[in-house]
């Protein structure tokens, strides 16, 4: 499709003495839209010309050509300001959404090149918490868009099915376990045995000999200790399943920290090859004191490993298995220092792809009502906050919208959406409050308004008889409003790739809102369904591109687009 930045460079290059690179990055996107959609500065001329910045924009400008996309050059002040010209990029942008429909902004900038987004990486035999709901959402957003984009995308939960705590839940579970009565409720079941044996412990210090030997064993491949850790293997992601299915989100590997145990020894010898292990009381250290950090332990002082070692180890295995081009770990802020100390390690162990690890970190979620659904303890668990976000959107269905088709899945599709677009709405780092009004709202900056607009147009080209094959005129979409809407489908391709550059999925959903907005400002402003049998079928065909780059959109942030809402 047509790239007006490089357009501009094209024009501007015949008249200004700098390399093409400079120029393209000097072009900016004016914040008053008087001031033309693109414009460039020109104060970095003023050595070569001699002239005050005024002038020489006013020079320069006197002398482009615009060629076929722009309809005015304009110098204001020390800028040289593009007005581009609306029938051509509207005949552009229709023509390339008809050509790639809902993969419009797809393209093949990745190809042979691998990237693995790790997300998720839930705890076996924990609860799978709302604490997880932003690493989830993140990344598969992530996963989709550098799929979009032609890479080989690799989606990895790195399971937390490993440490001493499975020795606690193997003792506990011989002391007191039932298993048809943990099979009923599993995840609370091990967090039952797991508060208990931990009371145990703290009365009875010697019962911590106990989970020791057990995990012990279970290391040692002992046949009774493995079979159950693979029982409460299965059992957790059996329901940890569950919410992925809702979420509509599947994974290429579930290597998690165990499938390293048996890597470890050959990292730690690697480390001990390369003179980075130091002896700290009785423990095997990385000092890391010249860059800032504290050291990391990579074998315990009693000689077991951490979660570092395992981490060094799956970097490694990533690598010579997958030969990455970027291995991205979507992984909270509170384990920066984790991430920090570990890429360091792989550096010092001489790894020039340890720059290709990413920390793709995010700021914390809380919850307004703590108390709404949750079932122990101070746990609000992922199922649950879903559940009840579909059966607050059916609620409102039933109210809006009562004889709608299909309406569970369509209050599915709205309240899983709803909460997806929320986590997605704002820069990761930034934390958030989870609130119910704001997430299900039909109106504003959500997934519902942005799901709603979808429906409309849906039900609009139904309402018009609207056909893909039929021709149109696109020179007739020419009021303001169309211009702006064609402005912010032209502008969608580029967000894909930010998102993909800076792990920001935010780039999507904002542009999402900006069409949305967009298009219902054109839809409240004048009918689309007119008369004119010509001017319908026109507008029709924006609607119709409209649909399938909202459409596009959704999917990359793991969203659904029900047809009628
Ligand atoms: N399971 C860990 C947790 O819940 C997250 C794992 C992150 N990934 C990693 N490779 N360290 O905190």
């Amino acid at each position: 499709m047509i790239d007006l930045r490089e357009e501009i460079v094209k024009i501007l290059k015949k008249e200004i003495d700098l390399p093409e690179e400079e120029i393209r990055e000097g072009v900016e996107v004016p914040k008053d839209e008087q001031m033309g959609d693109y414009s460039f500065p020109v104060f970095k001329l003023a050595k070569v010309f001699k002239k005050a910045p005024n002038l020489i924009a006013e020079e320069i400008a006197g002398k482009l050509e615009k060629g076929k996309f722009f309809e005015k050059i304009e110098p204001v002040a020390a800028y040289i300001n593009f007005f581009v010209d609306q029938k051509s990029l509207t005949s552009e942008v229709l023509k390339e959404i008809y050509d790639k429909k809902e993969l419009y902004g797809h393209s093949d900038l990745g190809k042979g090149k691998t990237v693995i987004v790790e997300f998720s990486s839930t705890n076996i035999a924990k609860p799978f918490h709302i604490g997880h709901l932003r690493s989830t959402v993140i990344g598969n957003s992530l996963y989709h868009i550098y799929k979009a984009l032609g890479y080989d995308t690799i989606a990895i939960n790195h399971l937390g099915d490993y440490g001493t705590q499975f020795g606690m839940l193997i003792a506990a579970f011989k002391m007191w376990g039932n298993k048809e009565e943990i099979e009923k409720d599993p995840i609370n079941n091990f967090l039952d045995l797991y508060v208990r044996f931990n009371k145990l412990q703290e009365e009875d210090p010697s019962k911590r000999d106990l989970a020791r030997d057990w995990f012990k064993k279970l290391e040692d491949g002992d046949e009774e200790a493995v079979e159950l850790w693979q029982w409460m293997k299965d059992l957790s992601l059996k329901e940890f399943n569950k919410v992925y299915d809702l979420l509509g989100i599947t994974f290429d590997s579930y290597n998690g920290e165990a499938f390293y145990s048996d890597k470890m020894p050959a990292i730690v010898e690697e480390l001990k090859e390369k003179k980075l292990l130091k002896l700290d009381d009785g423990a095997q250290i990385v000092d890391l004191e010249e860059f800032g950090m504290t050291p990391s332990i990579v074998i315990k002082s009693n000689g077991t490993s951490t979660y570092l070692t395992r981490d060094l180890a799956a970097a490694k295995y990533r690598k010579d298995t997958y030969k990455f081009y970027k291995n991205i770990y979507v992984v909270g802020q509170e384990q920066k220092l984790h991430f920090r100390q570990w890429k360091k390690i792989l550096e010092l162990m001489g790894y020039d792809w340890a720059n290709d690890c990413i920390h793709v970190d995010f700021g914390l979620i809380s919850t307004e009502d703590m108390a709404l659904s949750t079932r122990k303890g101070n746990v609000l668990f992922l199922e649950d906050v879903l559940n009840k976000a579909i059966e607050k959107t059916k609620e409102i269905i039933e109210q809006r919208n009562p004889n709608l088709e299909n309406k569970d899945e369509v209050a599915k599709d709205v309240g899983i959406g709803a909460v997806i677009f929320q986590d997605l709405f704002n820069q990761r780092i930034k934390d958030y409050v989870f609130s119910w009004d704001r997430t299900l709202s039909f109106e504003g900056e959500t997934g519902p308004y942005v799901q709603y607009t979808y429906a409309r147009i849906s039900s609009l080209l139904d309402k018009g008889k609207f056909n893909v094959d039929d021709n149109y005129n696109p020179d007739l979409l020419n009021s303001s409003e169309e211009r702006a809407l064609v402005k912010s489908l032209y502008d969608f391709p580029e967000t894909i790739i930010d998102a993909s550059e800076k792990y920001e999925p935010f780039f999507i959903s904002r542009q999402l809102i900006e069409i949305a907005r967009n298009f219902n400002k054109y839809y409240n402003q004048s009918p689309i369904l007119v008369e004119d049998e010509e001017l319908k079928k026109a507008k029709l065909a924006l609607c119709y591109s409209v649909k399938n780059v909202i459409k596009c959109g959704l999917e990359l942030l793991g969203i659904n687009s029900p047809e009628r809402m």
